[in-house]
């Protein structure tokens, strides 16, 4: 049974239903917005040419310009060679011995950043706290002698499965202080996902809270947590933090309460000497086969990546409060809520609760009252926002923002516009962000002081990353021709391997094309080089033999003024190959019904041509979403193909989107 958070059609399969002809792009995205003059007066990347200059560079001296970038860290032993690569496995800055919690929090206490907040953290009913880096220091190193006198040796894996609370941050930094493995596993999966997470990675400990909040409610996480390790044999420990008081049971032994452990902890703990390979965390994604990959990430090259790109794409200042809504149970929240921004000395906002209690402002509420100047958030939380109403976002005063960023999934350019216009202001610009679990760290995006951005493309890749438009032969494609977004060079944070499945990992990702690396996505390049991601490749579809990314006719849909949010699917069709099955979520002034059907039939057909009119609408209270906020659409695909749901559904977030979505012949 599948547990994992993307939907089957995210990643790529063994042998993806690779596309026997080149995949037509369709959009034409005409808007450019420069980056504004004062950005770029004080950006560290403030112009193009700039850009082209370091770009150009690191691909003629990978190494050096990686080398260069580890320069910047603190190393027990420097290492011997910047890249060992023997296809497809990668030892980066080998020899060399440092430590990520060290990079992150330590080297703080040596400068004025030590009394500097670290995190400022608010709690979905508004209580709020704050940890300088000192404090941050402090607990870290206590619960880091927490684990060792618990047992935990380097190499280990310790389980987490915690709300976004601090102390979250304080059991992955302890972790990476003593050399042990994070596996942090979202808060809202089933004990069976824990279970199957736990038992792959043989975990030794769980740390758990005894619950947490969600939209007013409470859900007890320690209950959950009994029911999965019934039958987890690795588990010896299971460390509780109370949040929420929930009622749990206490099993003598086994489960220890974390106050109680911190109570008796030393303060001072040295960080272990790890090696640059030294395995640093395994974080679960989705997998074909129903079995969640074990995506393994390491140290050195992870830190160099996470920290830097962290730098250059939020064009980081000490002055900045950076709030980034992913949850850490994801990759961004691993990338860019905990290392990034503390290796770099900045002030996180970690904000622990849902972006619509106690009700649709509350993102708006937070970025006013602690003065946010940069916000990283999903697109599926923009449409959200966009069908809540303006009103919830321009009733509070957001000119303290100067950044935007979005990452996860394609951004409609609508909803881009909408993100530019009402968030930004017209003033800031967006960094549209693509990367992977696998990648580790952002792959493409503008640098928001040099890039001019068009709405609905990531832009450029940053230097050092050799990303590439393939054809299924690996030949590059022409300019805007559709194909395969390959990775051509190995980089410092790429994963080394799926977790004990070394076949599976080069089934995966190398062997579809020689010596690059198969991200599993449809792209094209445009003439200026951005890469504009047309979906997952198994969302491209072939209509009367022409390939079409779903998410360009979802684009088209969006841009119409009636809807919020829609999802395009492809069902098998005698005539045409396939044709388009698409369900639209609408404002809620608007009513579905014959005549707005129509419209939408022929918006699209004027945005991007009668080839990709949807043969059929579906109106949809909601869309059926992973917890990630993915819309699942395999389950999609399976409704507009039979009318039921046969496949595995354990990632839906709400159940009762499905129920409306069914046949729905006009009424
Ligand atoms: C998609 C999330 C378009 C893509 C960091 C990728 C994107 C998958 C973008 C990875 C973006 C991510 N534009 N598509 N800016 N960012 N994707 O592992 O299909 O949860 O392969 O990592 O999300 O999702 P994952």
């Amino acid at each position: 049974m599948a547990t994992d958070e993307k939907t089957s059609s995210n990643q790529p399969t063994a042998s993806p239903a690779l596309i026997e002809e080149s995949i037509s792009s369709v959009m034409t995205e005409k808007r450019k917005f420069p980056p504004p003059v004062e950005f770029s007066n004080s950006a560290h990347v403030s112009s193009m040419e700039e850009y082209e200059k370091l770009y150009a560079a690191a691909a003629e001296d990978p190494e050096t310009y990686w080398a260069g970038l580890a320069e910047q860290f603190h190393w027990f032993k420097k290492w011997d060679s910047v890249l060992e690569w023997k296809t497809p496995y990668a030892k980066w800055f080998n020899g060399g011995k440092t430590n990520i919690c060290y990079n992150a929090v330590d080297v703080h206490m040596n400068s004025w950043r030590k009394n500097k907040a670290a995190i400022l953290w608010e709690g979905e009913e508004g209580d709020q706290r704050v940890l300088t880096y000192g404090e941050l220091h402090r607990q870290v190193s206590k619960f880091a002698n927490v684990l060792k006198i618990a047992g935990i040796k380097p190499g280990d894996r310790v389980a987490i499965y915690m709300g976004m609370v601090p102390e979250l941050v304080i059991a992955v930094l302890a972790c990476a202080r003593v050399g042990a493995v994070h596996n942090v596993i979202f808060a809202g999966f089933s004990a069976h996902a824990i279970t199957e997470r736990v038992n792959d990675s043989r975990a030794k400990m769980v740390i758990c809270c005894d619950g947490t909040r969600r939209r007013g409610s409470t859900i007890n996480l320690k209950k959950i947590v009994d029911e999965a390790i019934v039958n987890t044999p690795s588990v010896r420990n299971v460390i509780v933090l109370k949040v929420t008081s929930e009622t749990v049971s206490m099993h003598d032994g086994m489960d220890h309460w974390w106050h109680d452990l911190m109570g008796l902890a030393m303060d001072v703990s040295e960080p272990v000497e790890v090696d640059s390979e030294h395995p640093l965390f395994v974080l679960y994604t989705s997998g074909s086969t129903g079995k969640p990959k074990g995506i393994l990430h390491t140290t050195a090259g992870y830190m160099v990546h996470a920290a830097s790109s962290f730098k250059y794409v939020f064009d980081i200042k000490d002055e900045d409060i950076y709030w980034c809504t992913a949850d850490v149970g994801w990759i961004t929240g691993h990338s860019y809520m905990v290392y990034g921004p503390l290796l770099n000395g900045a002030t996180l906002l970690m904000y622990e609760g849902a972006p619509n209690y106690p009700q649709w402002d509350r993102f708006w509420d937070i970025i006013n009252r602690y003065k946010v100047t940069i916000l990283y958030t999903a697109p599926t939380a923009i449409r959200a926002f966009i069908r809540a109403g303006n009103e919830w976002v321009t009733k509070h005063d957001l000119s303290s923002l100067r950044l935007l960023g979005t990452v996860g999934e394609p951004i409609n350019p609508e909803a881009w516009m909408w993100y530019h216009r009402v968030v930004g202001q017209e003033k800031c610009p967006i960094v549209d962000t693509w990367w992977q679990t696998e990648t580790g760290g952002i792959m493409v995006s503008p640098f928001p002081g040099a890039t001019p951005t068009k709405p609905g493309t990531a832009t450029r890749p940053l230097p050092g990353i050799m990303v590439d438009v393939v054809r299924k032969d690996g030949v590059s494609c022409n300019a805007n021709e559709g194909g395969y977004l390959v990775i051509k060079k190995p980089w410092p944070s790429m994963l080394r391997t799926i977790y004990g499945d070394n076949e599976r990992y080069e089934k995966t990702y190398w062997s579809e094309f020689n010596d690059m690396y198969f991200t599993g996505d449809g792209a094209r390049k445009d003439e200026d080089g951005y890469i504009w991601i047309m979906g997952r490749v198994d969302d491209v579809v072939n209509v009367s033999g022409h390939r079409l990314g779903t998410s360009e006719v979802e684009s088209a849909l969006v841009s119409h003024e009636a809807v919020a949010e829609a999802a395009v699917v492809s069902r098998p069709d005698d005539i045409k190959g396939n044709s388009l099955v698409a369900f639209v979520t609408l404002k809620d002034e608007y009513e579905g019904d014959m005549k707005l059907r129509e419209s939408l039939r022929n918006h699209v057909a004027k945005e991007i041509g009668p080839i990709a009119k949807p043969d059929e609408i579906r109106w949809a209270k909601g869309l059926p979403k992973t917890r990630s906020g993915k819309i699942m659409r395999r389950l999609l695909r399976e409704l507009a193909t039979s009318n039921e749901v046969k496949g595995d559904v354990t990632t839906l977030e709400d159940f009762g989107v499905l129920e409306n979505l069914r046949d729905q012949e006009d009424e």
